[in-house]
């Protein structure tokens, strides 16, 4: 069986999870759905980081030590995820004792390899981003992503010699093109290699909050080198040699644009240095914003996804994230774009087709639903709708790839408008017109899926359709005609109630 393997960032634990956190994790979740109607084997790894400079200002802050601070936020997020249905295979926290050994391991190989030295650092350091920063690099001394003062620091540190890796990683990217998508940010990567590559720290002194070298007990390892590390640690390196090598390399990393330079300059390096494959790909979104700033938790902007599915409800909101944006742009939130989004493409769009389909079959032919014809109107629009989501999915173009599913929806409530069914006689032409809707909206349950797994599974059985529409196979499944006919078709509440604006 063919296997996907993705991950999102492991998300700092300073505070509990927000929107942007939300966005990657559903946009990744939905990826790995996709990838299991495909016939995938599936694996989703997420988790908390939990080291570092940042967690520790914010635990001496409430006045606790760090890991009882850790350990009261982090089942925040694996809550987060279990509520907002992301279909979760290993949750990693850089706390546990795997990970500390994994990191340990790397850390050894990248030393005993020559690339770790010791070194003095003096320069600028944000500790939101819990990254160092050359003058040039802050505006009037201030981190750009997130307005604070960065602070100066002078320490003994051991350093990885990127350096060194300039073309290693230029001549790996130039052999592997498709490697970050969407396709633009490699300039970004490759540019910034070719301006030349700095050695960075990985280890702090002054700090004991982290996970000690093997070699140098005074020294914990640089957050950023704990964190990425978590992507081979969850999958054994260092504790199960044999899994490691049944899953490393990963299909993608999910990211947001924030941490690019990390994951597709610095781990790739690492990674080469202690002898093990880069990743297959990288999967780089943009930001969310809300009045034009990027959302965070150092900016105080924040919107609580937990909030807007007491609201929206769990899939509207999966829906509007997945649809919304297109994935690696960034994307405006605001309340009124989700309820409008919501009122639009769902409750007058999936939700009318779902109930005017339902509606007709109950009240004219006797409830069950009359078998499609071989081609029909809306046959060539499913064959090509299907053939466009199934493209958007695989370059992870989750706005596009709805939107290429909804074509289908579109067209299916324009045929029954042109039909009108609703003022037929009950017989031939009508069942003829009602196959075909139903067919339509089989189909679109199927694509439809991966964004809204709940709501996909409730129209399946309205449907009288058997099974879950999770083990459906996309090329087979969706093909035109599948739908056998005589199914026993229920309406059911609103699937979408309208939402006043
Ligand atoms: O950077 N819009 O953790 P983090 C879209 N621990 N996505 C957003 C977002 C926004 N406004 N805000 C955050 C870290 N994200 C490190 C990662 S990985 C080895 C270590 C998402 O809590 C986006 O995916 O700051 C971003 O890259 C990530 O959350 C950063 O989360
Ligand atoms: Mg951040």
């Amino acid at each position: 069986m063919k296997k996907f393997s993705a991950t999102t960032p492991i998300y700092y634990v300073n505070a509990k999870p927000h929107l942007g956190h939300a966005y990657t994790t559903i946009v990744t979740d939905a990826v790995c759905r996709w990838h299991k109607l495909c016939g995938e084997e599936v694996h989703l790894l997420t988790g908390t980081d939990e080291h570092g400079l940042k967690i520790q200002q914010f635990a001496d802050a409430e006045g606790v030590s760090p890991k009882q601070f850790v350990d009261r936020i982090a089942p925040m997020f694996a809550d987060a995820w279990r509520r907002l249905n992301i279909d979760v295979s290993d949750f990693i926290r850089t706390t546990e004792q795997r990970h500390k050994v994994g990191v340990q391991k790397l850390l050894q190989a990248c030393y005993d390899a020559g690339d770790i030295e010791v070194d003095v650092y003096r320069g600028h350091y944000c500790v939101a981003c819990e990254a160092y920063y050359m003058p040039e690099e802050l505006d009037d001394g201030k981190c750009k992503i997130h307005s604070t003062k960065a602070q100066y620091v002078e320490e003994e540190n051991y350093f990885f010699r990127l350096s060194r890796y300039e073309k290693k990683l230029l001549d790996w990217y130039a052999a592997h093109p498709d490697a970050i998508k969407p396709d633009h940010r490699v300039n970004e990567v490759t540019g910034f290699i070719k301006q030349g590559l700095r050695d960075f720290s990985v280890s702090r002194k002054s700090l004991t909050w982290g996970i000690e070298l093997p070699w140098d007990k005074s020294h914990v390892a640089y957050v950023w080198f704990d964190a990425l590390a978590n992507y081979i640690t969850a999958h054994g390196y260092g504790t199960d040699e044999k899994r490691f090598a049944a899953t490393w390399p990963v299909d993608y990393h999910f990211i947001g644009k924030d941490i690019i330079r990390f994951h597709c300059v610095y781990w790739p390096a690492m990674l080469m240095s202690a002898g093990l494959e880069p990743p297959k790909g990288w999967a780089v979104g943009g930001w969310l914003l809300v009045g034009g700033e990027k959302m965070s938790k150092t900016t105080g902007n924040v919107v609580n996804p937990l909030d807007l599915i007491d609201e929206i409800g769990v899939d509207g909101f999966r829906y509007y994230v997945l649809a919304d944006t297109n994935y690696g742009n960034d994307g405006d939130f605001s309340y009124e774009g989700l309820l409008s989004r919501f009122n639009s493409d769902l409750a007058n769009n999936f939700g009318n087709l779902a109930a005017r389909v339902a509606t007709v079959v109950e009240k004219k032919c006797g409830g069950v639903g009359p078998k499609p014809s071989s081609k029909g109107e809306l046959a060539a629009i499913a064959t090509t709708s299907v053939a466009d989501t199934i493209k958007e999915w695989q370059n992870v173009q989750t706005s596009r790839a709805l939107d290429a599913t909804w074509s289908l929806i579109r067209a299916t409530n324009a045929f029954l408008e042109a039909h009108e069914p609703w003022k037929m006689e009950p017989g031939k032409e009508l069942d003829t017109v009602m196959g075909d809707a139903l067919e339509a909206l089989r189909i679109v349950t199927i694509l439809a899926s991966p964004a809204m797994p709940r709501t996909c599974q409730e129209v399946w059985q309205r449907l009288g359709m058997s099974g879950q529409v999770a083990d459906q196979r996309i090329g087979t499944d969706t093909q035109w005609g599948r739908y056998p006919g005589s199914t026993k078709v229920h309406k059911g509440e609103p699937l979408f109630p309208r939402k006043k604006v």
